[in-house]
């Protein structure tokens, strides 16, 4: 009889970074839910992925609704693996943020996160097996100016990290971050668009980014979250996996 495929929650899937891990993950042969806001690309999102190797199963929710993440400890069976991935950026000093940003970057970015965890933990602890990549930033290990708001979303999702991992080694759960440096996604490929600015362009503007002389693509730290939830990260939990091309090693260029 054919092995059961293992199951994934990617949320932030129908974009950028999800995007890349949901496609990683169907490709080594899991089946992934694409868990985004965006009822649109979602389905586009499914369409595109879906293939022999493993199923794209279409799941439209706001994270930071903890009554609308309950739905994915329940509606899609046993889940092997979550990357928590989706988040907003914003952009203010601590002084100029105001109370509308906080709150929904920190129910987004945070507790987002926190809710997605505890959708699928209890599931994930009775069966002694699970693995969560969280995707946090650079921006929460090195300081910026001007993203007061977005770098400590981030930051504190490291403590969330060593939370879940403390409480749930014993279980199975393993839980680690990657913590990606400047990519060159949907969300920027977007925003320089309308400034008239190309994909190809804008890998030329972010040519001093870090010590490799470049931006990273969405495939890239892919490549760390599928690490970091395969089981050749078997015996890693609580870490902080920074690819970032080294920018953080020399506080940026
Ligand atoms: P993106 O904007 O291309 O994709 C984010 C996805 O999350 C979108 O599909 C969006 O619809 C979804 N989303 C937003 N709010 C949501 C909500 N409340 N519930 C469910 N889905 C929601 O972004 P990108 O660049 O792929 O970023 C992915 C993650 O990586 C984010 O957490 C971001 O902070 C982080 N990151 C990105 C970097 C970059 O340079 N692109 C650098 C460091 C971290």
């Amino acid at each position: 009889m054919a092995e059961k495929r293992k199951r994934a929650i990617v949320t932030g899937a129908a974009s950028g970074i999800g995007k890349a891990a949901a496609r990683r993950m169907i490709e080594e042969g899991l089946d992934v839910v694409v868990a985004d806001i965006n009822e649109v690309a979602v389905e586009r999102t499914v369409s595109e992925l879906s293939s022999n190797t493993g199923q794209a199963l279409p799941c439209v929710l706001d994270v930071s609704d903890a009554k609308d993440c309950v739905r994915l400890g329940v509606e899609f069976g046993s889940i092997d693996i979550l990357v928590a991935n989706a988040g907003i950026q914003t952009s203010g000093t601590v002084v100029d943020t105001d109370d509308d940003t906080w709150d929904s970057v920190l129910a987004v970015n945070l507790k987002g996160v926190a809710n997605c965890c505890r959708a699928v933990l209890p599931g994930m602890s009775q069966r002694k097996s699970g693995a969560i990549v969280v995707v946090s930033s650079n921006n929460a290990v090195c300081g910026s100016a001007g993203m007061a708001a977005y770098d400590a979303s981030k930051a504190a999702l490291l403590a969330l990290v060593r939370s879940v991992a403390i409480e749930h080694g014993a279980n199975g759960v393993r839980i680690n971050a990657v913590c990606p440096g400047t990519t060159i996604t949907d969300y920027h490929i977007d925003r320089f668009a309308k400034q008239g600015v190309n994909e190809e362009q804008l890998y030329e503007m972010t040519a001093d980014t870090g010590l490799l002389n470049r931006a990273a693509s969405p495939a890239e730290i892919a490549n760390a979250i599928w690490f970091l939830a395969s089981d050749e990260a078997s015996y890693v939990t609580g870490a902080n996996l920074v690819v970032d091309g080294g920018f953080s090693l020399v506080g940026g260029r």
